[in-house]
């Protein structure tokens, strides 16, 4: 798998294809609030709390369940 070249809060991240909004943020040392995630115990997505914007998409998504995908453009704060 390679990489996916995303950009969050205008900022140009690199992440592994396949893992989250979440982890990309975390990597690039951006903050985003969770509840109910628990890496590799509780990826369910319910309490919405990570909610993020994704430029296009009609809704705003949970971050820790959602994979990057390439082009992506993420807004953690609005
Ligand atoms: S942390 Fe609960 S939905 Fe993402």
């Amino acid at each position: 798998m390679g990489n996916v070249n995303l950009k969050i809060n205008g900022l140009n991240v690199t992440a592994p294809a396949g893992s989250t909004i979440l982890e990309a943020a975390q990597a690039a040392g951006i903050k985003i609030p969770t509840l109910c995630y628990l890496k590799e115990i509780n990826e369910i997505g319910a309490c919405r709390m990570c909610v993020v914007e994704v430029k296009g998409a009609r809704n705003l998504v949970a971050s820790c369940v959602h994979p990057v995908a390439e082009g992506m453009e993420v807004q953690t704060n609005t």
